[in-house]
């Protein structure tokens, strides 16, 4: 059985292109039975930026409450909020004192994120540090994660081996996953789908709202009656990540064969994301208005979390010497 954990960044609703490219593959994983995922929301990471106690509260439980409504099975895995289980504050001090300076002021996303903000705190610079002990207090094997953050999983190894080298069977040195498939999904005007671009679909609007996300997707200015090539267009590359093999074929022989309008496309793919996720939007707004149901599955994480961070830790303090 392999352990395999990742932390979870909670920047609020979860959009279209989180769901298909990152939640829904996740929770596809932690279905086979040969792992145990170890999923958190990196809510002290958050604290880098985030200084609003509704937003920061907020942002937790609607990344949480995507996860439960699309199905992460909390009993079989661990799913907990990393606050939750302070003992990670502690290992990060033990691995501050492990990790040279010029590592971390050389790490790309600290060189980018700093030349973004006009304030650049200590948070942000020991970022991954925090990272490395979210992943060694629980004795993970594989870290599943994008692109982005293979340099940090390098840290984590540097730091980690570097650690095992004086005090000997510390730390289990993690293996990194990096998902090749990760896709890109396009947002309403055909770049990446992201917070940042303004260009998100949001499935968990009401229908009215959702629609006009929908709506609002760019194409070309064809006419109603003009033969269009579907490839090109963002309505039909959204469409066809998430119909059937023969729904998508029968809306590029509709497209290809004319006197069919962005408008009619725009509506069937509308109904689409309504037919597909009727239950999980359902399940995200119930959860959204009772939040005390997430607050019990996150508690219930962070008891069994706590028991794996507890052991390692004492296993740390009794090398150190502590
Ligand atoms: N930094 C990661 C991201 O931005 C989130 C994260 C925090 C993480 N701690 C982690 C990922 C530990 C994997 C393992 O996506």
């Amino acid at each position: 059985m392999a352990r395999v954990l990742t932390g979870i960044q909670s920047t609020g609703i979860p959009h279209l292109g989180n769901l298909l490219g990152a939640i829904i593959p996740a929770i596809k994983m932690s279905e086979n039975s040969k792992n145990e995922s170890l999923f958190f929301i990196a809510d002290l990471h958050s604290f880098t930026t985030i200084r609003d106690k509704k937003v920061l509260q907020e942002n937790t439980y609607a990344t949480a409450a995507a996860w439960l409504a699309f199905g992460f099975d909390t009993k079989k895995n661990l799913f907990y909020r990393q606050s939750d289980v302070p003992q990670v504050c502690e290992l990060t001090w033990y691995l501050n004192c492990f990790t040279p300076f010029p590592m971390l002021a050389n790490a790309h996303s600290f060189k980018d994120k700093s030349d973004k903000l006009s304030q650049v705190n200590s948070g942000l610079f020991t970022y991954p540090v925090l990272m490395a002990a979210d992943i060694l207090l629980y004795d993970a094997e594989v870290v599943p994660v994008g692109k982005d953050q293979i340099q940090h999983l390098e840290i984590t190894r540097d730091i980690a081996g570097a650690f095992n080298h004086i005090y000997k069977d510390s730390f289990v040195i993690p293996e990194v996953s990096v998902d090749e498939r990760v896709m890109i999904i396009p947002g309403i005007d055909g770049q990446k789908m992201s917070k940042s671009y303004n260009n998100i679909i949001n499935i968990f609007l009401d229908d009215k709202k959702l629609r006009k996300q929908v709506m609002s997707i760019k194409t070309d200015s064809l006419g109603l009656e003009d033969q269009k090539d579907p490839e090109n267009c963002n309505v039909y590359k959204l469409y066809q990540l998430l119909a059937s093999e023969e729904k998508t074929q029968d809306m590029a022989a509709k497209y290809r064969a004319g006197n069919y309008g962005y408008g009619h496309a725009k509506q069937e793919l509308f109904e689409l994301i309504c037919d597909n996720f009727s239950e999980q939007r359902k399940k995200f707004n119930y959860l959204m208005s009772n939040t005390d149901i997430i607050e019990l599955e996150l508690k219930k994480g962070a008891k069994k979390a706590s028991e794996i961070a507890i052991k390692v830790l004492a296993r740390i303090r009794n090398n150190i010497g502590y």
